[in-house]
């Protein structure tokens, strides 16, 4: 059964989860960043209805100039229903299956509101201050409050982590790992690096750590990976760390399963060992589709005639 914004959704637990994109009557109070932004710009009085009175203020103020086409302000049920109607079909099995993919969850609506803004009018190559394209003022703003925050969820000091947002990945993490066949290179990585990985003692279902460190001491990796799509175990860091030392290695935490488990302090932390740390932000930490990736800062070693080598 096909049902969109006219029709109600057939379950009112579906409602309740807020997967029924009907406009909320009424949005909680703004927090303090929202006030000063909207308000200070169009001269708004905030109320409890803050973003519905913005929106609704913003047209009336600019209305005797907007000659853009009706299309632009029009919502997706009318320029494109077929595209509406997809997406409402693809709500059922999300609501009633029961998905057991360990990479996928549930966002929220207010993470789709996010993503779907004007937002994504911009291109915006580069860093904070430092863009290709001009008038990134306001994507600045957004991403450096993300970094601010991300470095927040994980109680990292500024002074010794960096981090930045990441939109895209090409492979699954087990594959972005460098898996390979006996026959085949699967993924990019396995085809322009070289990789080796490393396994589980069968008998414990615990990473086999004296063998890796063996296949390290052959191999002599410049950057060893931790993380994994389907280990339920935890990671012994501090173990992998050694053998990066040993190597002179790079440790990168693949920390994409289990970031919402670390951001919560409730499983150890891979960022007192690696050098590196990634993670989705759409799976445990039900962000938006994307990844940040997270750098030590400071120096990363002495090398041999004595100088520090910055990370
Ligand atoms: C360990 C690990 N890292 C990262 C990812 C993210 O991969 P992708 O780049 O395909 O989003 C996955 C996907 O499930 C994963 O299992």
């Amino acid at each position: 059964m096909v049902w969109n914004q006219t029709k109600p959704c057939p379950n009112d637990n579906f409602l309740k989860i807020g997967f029924h994109f009907q406009p909320p009557k009424a949005y909680p109070h703004p927090t303090p960043q929202t006030k000063t932004l909207a308000s200070i710009q169009y001269n708004i009085t905030p109320s409890p209805i803050f973003l519905t009175s913005i929106a609704e203020a913003v047209y009336e103020k600019e209305k005797p100039g907007v000659t853009w086409p009706k299309q632009l302000n029009a919502p997706l049920e009318a320029v494109d229903p077929e595209i509406a109607d997809i997406i409402e079909l693809a709500k059922a099995p999300q609501w009633k299956g029961l998905e057991l993919i360990p990479s996928e969850n549930i966002t929220s609506l207010s993470v789709m509101q996010a993503v779907g803004s004007i937002m994504t009018n911009k291109y915006s190559e580069g860093y904070p201050g430092g863009r290709y394209y001009g008038g990134n003022e306001y994507i600045d703003m957004a991403e450096t409050l993300c970094q601010k925050r991300a470095l927040l969820a994980f109680r990292l000091d500024p002074e010794n982590w960096g981090v930045n947002n990441y939109g895209t990945r090409s492979h699954c993490g087990h594959l972005s790992h460098g898996y390979q066949t006996d026959t085949k290179k699967i993924s990019a990585v396995s085809i322009f690096f070289e990789t080796m990985p490393y396994r589980l003692n069968e008998s414990t279902g615990y990473i086999d750590y004296d063998q890796l460190e063996k296949s390290a001491t052959l191999f002599r990796p410049k950057l060893i990976v931790t993380g994994a799509s389907a280990y339920a175990r935890l990671y012994d860091y501090a173990r992998i760390r050694k053998v990066c030392d040993k190597q002179k290695a790079i440790l990168l935490a693949d920390m994409a399963h289990i970031s919402g488990l670390v951001a919560a302090g409730v499983i150890p932390s891979p960022f007192e060992y690696a050098d590196v740390v990634t993670t989705t932000t759409h799976k445990s930490l039900r962000g938006p589709r994307g990844a940040m990736i997270f750098f030590r800062k400071g120096v990363k070693e002495i090398n041999k005639q004595g100088k520090e080598v910055q990370s």
